[in-house]
């Protein structure tokens, strides 16, 4: 990729697959025998979810995807937050697993976990590939997280600036 715009490599494909697994597993532990929904959000988290899922063992798993609009074309969170796309599934009774690629001010998560625990689900549950605690300008607090990452603008990995690097398979960040 372009060595003028994006930086090294901060997290390999090998490391994020590993952690995939071992949040898979807990996940699986934690919710034995539970109708489960995981819930990816588009576009930035269709990699993450893959890796996540495929180590989830549950006979009752569904997957669906929300399309939510928070930030332009910018690096900088406008604070606000737009359903797009809802969900196509009932979540009542459901142990709901929000997918996400990172939490910056924490903004997205907070209103999609206030606004899907508004609809019976029996738990609504965050598991982000990437969190960014310095971001924050709400309170929030993943379940399940892959990495914690500095305050930079991440790439990568489902990540994009401008949608694009997305494709990488790898986590780094602009320069
Ligand atoms: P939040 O609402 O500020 O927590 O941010 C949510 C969304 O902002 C994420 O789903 C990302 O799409 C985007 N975002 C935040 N930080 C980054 C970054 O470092 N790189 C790429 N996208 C980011
Ligand atoms: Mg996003």
């Amino acid at each position: 990729m372009s060595k003028s715009t994006v930086g090294e490599v901060m997290i390999t494909e090998e490391q994020i697959r590993a952690r995939a697994a071992e949040i898979g597993k807990e996940i699986s532990e934690e919710f034995a025998g539970e109708e489960m929904l995981v819930v990816g959000i588009l576009k930035g988290a269709v990699l993450w979810l893959a890796d996540v899922v495929k180590n989830i063992d549950n006979e009752n798993l569904g997957i669906d995807f929300m399309v939510v609009s928070s930030y332009g074309s910018s690096t900088k969170s406008s604070g606000v937050v737009k359903i797009v796309k809802d969900l196509d599934s009932d979540i009542a009774g459901k142990i709901v697993i929000i997918v996400e690629d990172i939490v910056d001010s924490g903004i997205t998560l907070s209103y999609l976990k206030r606004y899907l625990s508004g609809r019976n689900a029996k738990a609504v549950k965050i598991c982000t590939l990437l969190d960014k605690p310095e971001g924050r300008k709400v309170e929030l607090e993943a379940d399940y997280i892959g990495f914690t990452v500095p305050d930079r603008f991440i790439v990568g990995y489902g990540l994009d600036f401008d949608q694009k690097y997305r494709q990488l398979p790898y986590i780094s960040f602009l320069k």
